[in-house]
């Protein structure tokens, strides 16, 4: 198969595609017993450290499930760590930020990210994984959104309600811009760096945006994400902007430029692809819950949603959310065959 012919492709540049393509956000990961397997022995921060571990990873899902895209192992708070915030995970909760940003010394401290020196690792996994991956599977390289990553840095856990973040925001916008300057830099020199070494798709996970009503949401998020994805402009990839409970937003979210915009799942797929633009792709957007399923009714949401994109060019198969953990690697399989068996040909 023609490189340009890769199904994910196609359908990012609304052009038709042999089937429907699929992938799953968070499709490595301790639902695949060869990934906690490695888990047993390494810590996530450790699996993103070492270009052959993140290869292995990365590959995990696509040999296993036969979807249409790799997405690159890493995470996104991962360019963080080179700034100088002191991240972990800690199992069962999730990050946990040390030393949050809080002041306008916090924010002076952060140093300038070197994506070659500073997160190599990764990028000498994309260049391995560009050799390995057939050419109908693109590698999705990916950063998170400044907002996503900065309301983490802020808040130095899962943003729940972003109090800390929106404190800022409210009681002193400079600080948060400066934040959000610093980040869109960081993010945005590491994003091309991953393109210059192979990923052929990109995206922008701004999570958290949802949690924005729309005007705090052009304010203080729109014009940091806008810039990051104009860095990779020109560079021939498509990019693909997501974020979760954030349907108030997708008018929004598509002047940052993305080529295709992800729908969460509590909204309908035709509904969002309404507000999101017929000069638009879509990606999306089974609930991940839906996956713990008996099959037939797996197999009928599955229907629905392709029933919602009536065969119009330009729906790339996904999740409205990542993979859960706990979720049956057999029925995450059998949807990928069921999505080819229905929209081939
Ligand atoms: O398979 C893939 O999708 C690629 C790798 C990937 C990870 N994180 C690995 C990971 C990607 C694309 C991400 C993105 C990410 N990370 C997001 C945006 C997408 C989303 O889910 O909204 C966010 C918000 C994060 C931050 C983050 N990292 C959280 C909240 C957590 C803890 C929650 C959880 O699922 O455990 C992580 C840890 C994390 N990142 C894991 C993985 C596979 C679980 C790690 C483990 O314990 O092994």
């Amino acid at each position: 198969m023609a490189v340009s012919e890769a199904p994910l492709l196609a359908a990012a540049a609304r052009r038709p595609a042999p089937v429907t393509p699929i992938w799953f956000m968070r499709q490595a990961g301790r639902y695949m017993p060869e990934y906690r397997a490695l888990r047993e022995r390494h810590t996530l921060l450790e699996l993103c450290a070492q270009p052959e571990l993140i290869t292995e990873v990365t590959l995990q899902p696509v040999r296993a499930l036969g979807v249409d895209a790799a997405i690159l192992f890493a995470d996104i708070l991962l360019p963080l760590v080179p700034m100088g915030l002191d991240l972990g995970f800690v199992a069962g909760e999730g990050p946990a930020i040390a030393n949050p940003v809080r002041t306008a010394h916090d924010i002076a401290s952060l140093r300038a990210v070197d994506p070659e020196a500073d997160l190599g690792a990764v990028l000498s996994g994309i260049r391995i994984l560009s050799g390995e991956l057939p050419p109908h599977v693109p590698l999705i390289g990916f950063v998170g959104g400044p907002f996503t990553v900065g309301t983490y840095a802020v808040e130095g856990g899962p943003a729940r309600q972003a109090l800390e973040a929106k404190r800022m925001m409210h009681a002193a916008p400079e600080l948060w811009h400066a934040l959000m300057q610093k980040l869109t830099v960081a993010l945005g020199d590491f994003l091309v760096a991953q393109v210059r070494a192979g990923a052929r798709v990109v995206q922008l996970f701004d999570s958290w945006a949802g949690l924005l009503d729309a005007h705090d949401y052009r304010t203080h998020a729109l014009p940091y994400s806008r810039a990051v994805l104009e860095r990779v402009a020109d560079l021939g990839v498509p990019r693909i902007h997501f974020g979760v409970g954030a349907s108030h937003l997708l008018p929004a979210m598509r002047e940052t430029g993305a080529e295709v915009l992800g729908l969460d799942w509590r909204t309908s797929l035709d509904e969002g692809w309404a507000s999101v633009g017929p000069d638009r792709a879509v990606q999306g957007n089974l609930d991940p819950a839906a996956l713990f399923a008996p099959l037939p009714e797996l197999r009928r949401r599955v229907d629905r949603i392709l029933e919602r994109a009536a065969g119009r060019d330009g729906h790339i198969f996904n999740l409205g959310h990542g993979i859960l953990p706990g979720t049956p690697v057999d029925h995450v399989r059998a949807v990928v065959d069921y999505v080819h068996e229905r929209t081939a040909g």
